[in-house]
């Protein structure tokens, strides 16, 4: 195969296999190729092989196949004080003997940079990690989120070109992880660096990330910006891993263009766009997100297709309402509204009908 000769590759997985045990492949077939200054997510289940991907790009672990390349340069080539990575852990891996400032000091010691330097670039991490009167203290003597803050500045104190973050908030409560989630990413983008961060929090993702890579079984999914994944999912997985969906199983019974009009196993028909359907008589799972639901018949197309639904459940949330009907047989179909001064508050018993617009409802493998 020939050398991929693109410019934008900064970072590169080609065709990356990785075994633990000679057997069984935790990564399976691995293609990534990332410009620089992209701030990347990668997403998926435990088990998915999230950390093994970072492990070998940091070059702790080895590929058992393929090749992992920084900058065009194979990871295996570099010696390691030479790769220019950072890294934060979820744990912190604070040096628990040591003062804040001899732990970001340390990476700058074993890069041989001088006592002068290293004690300025030390103050401009604290400060950029505004922990700049901390420097004096252990990690023990700091509260969980500024540990992780000083954990991400030691990261970033010998200016690393790119930065593999694995659960870096974690252990943080809400809060104090949507503030460091912010901080973050300024952070990242002002400092213009490469960035592969790792989470199963969807939101994490979504709201962080120039690109999410959906991990399932050892391989990338879907590799999309965060409202492509979630407004064209490409399969069923990504459709129920990425925000909240509404799933029918019915078959195909009608193919034009990227029009498809399915029959559910309970006889209704619906409108839906074909996205990895090909045929008349091909099973497939429909997904339809909440808020695309609609049950005022005039915001319909002429002529769409309508289903019968029973409310269970109306749910106020203030911002939204969420109300829960029986679709098709399922119990859980879920749909928001806006809550606007006009809008309607259904009640539990009534008899509806619902629809959608046919963009809406994604005709996906079943
Ligand atoms: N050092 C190891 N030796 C053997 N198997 C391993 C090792 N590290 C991970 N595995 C296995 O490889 C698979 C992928 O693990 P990995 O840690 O990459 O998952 P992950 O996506 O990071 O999951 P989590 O979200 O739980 O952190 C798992 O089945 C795991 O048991
Ligand atoms: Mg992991």
């Amino acid at each position: 195969m020939a050398e991929s000769q693109n410019n934008d590759a900064f970072v590169e997985f080609e065709r990356v296999q990785k075994s633990y045990d000679g057997e069984t492949l935790v990564v399976k077939d691995l293609n990534l190729t990332m410009p620089k200054g992209e701030f990347l997510t990668m997403l998926g289940p435990s088990g998915s092989g999230k950390t093994t991907c970072l492990m070998m790009l940091a070059g702790f672990e080895t590929a058992t196949h393929g090749a992992i390349k920084l900058d065009g340069v194979s990871i295996n080539n570099i010696p390691p004080h030479k790769r220019g990575i950072g890294m934060v852990f979820q744990n912190y891996a604070l040096f628990p003997h040591m003062t804040i400032a001899e732990n970001l000091s340390f990476p700058l010691e074993v890069r041989k940079i001088g006592k002068s330097e290293r004690e300025e670039k030390v103050k401009r991490a604290l400060d950029m990690v505004e922990m700049g009167a901390f420097g004096g203290r252990r990690p023990a003597q700091l509260s969980g989120g500024q540990q992780q803050r000083i954990a991400l500045a030691r990261a970033l104190v010998f200016e690393p070109e790119l930065v593999l973050m694995d659960e870096p908030l974690g252990a943080l409560d809400k809060q104090l992880r949507e503030k460091m989630q912010f901080e973050i990413t300024h952070l990242a983008h002002n400092l213009g660096i490469t960035t592969v961060y790792v989470t199963h929090d969807q939101t994490e993702a979504l709201t962080m990330s120039d690109r999410v890579a959906v991990f399932d079984d050892g391989r990338i999914q879907q590799l999309d910006p965060p409202d492509t994944l979630y407004e064209e999912p490409k399969n069923s997985f990504v459709a129920q891993f990425i925000g909240e969906n509404n799933t029918l199983l019915g078959t195909v019974k009608e193919l034009k263009g990227d029009q498809a009009v399915v029959q559910l196993d309970d006889g209704e028909l619906i409108d839906c766009k074909p996205v990895n359907v090909s045929a008349v008589g091909d099973r497939t799972r429909v997904s339809i997100r909440p808020e695309r639901v609609e049950f005022n018949k005039d915001r319909l197309q002429a002529g769409a297709h309508t289903l019968k639904a029973e409310v269970l459940e109306f749910i106020y949330m203030g911002d939204i309402f969420r109300t829960r009907l029986r679709v098709a047989g399922n119990d859980e179909f879920i749909v928001k509204t806006r809550n606007a001064p006009d809008q309607v508050r259904l009640q539990p018993g009534e008899q509806i009908e619902i629809g959608w617009l046919p963009q809406d409802c994604r005709a996906l493998d079943a």
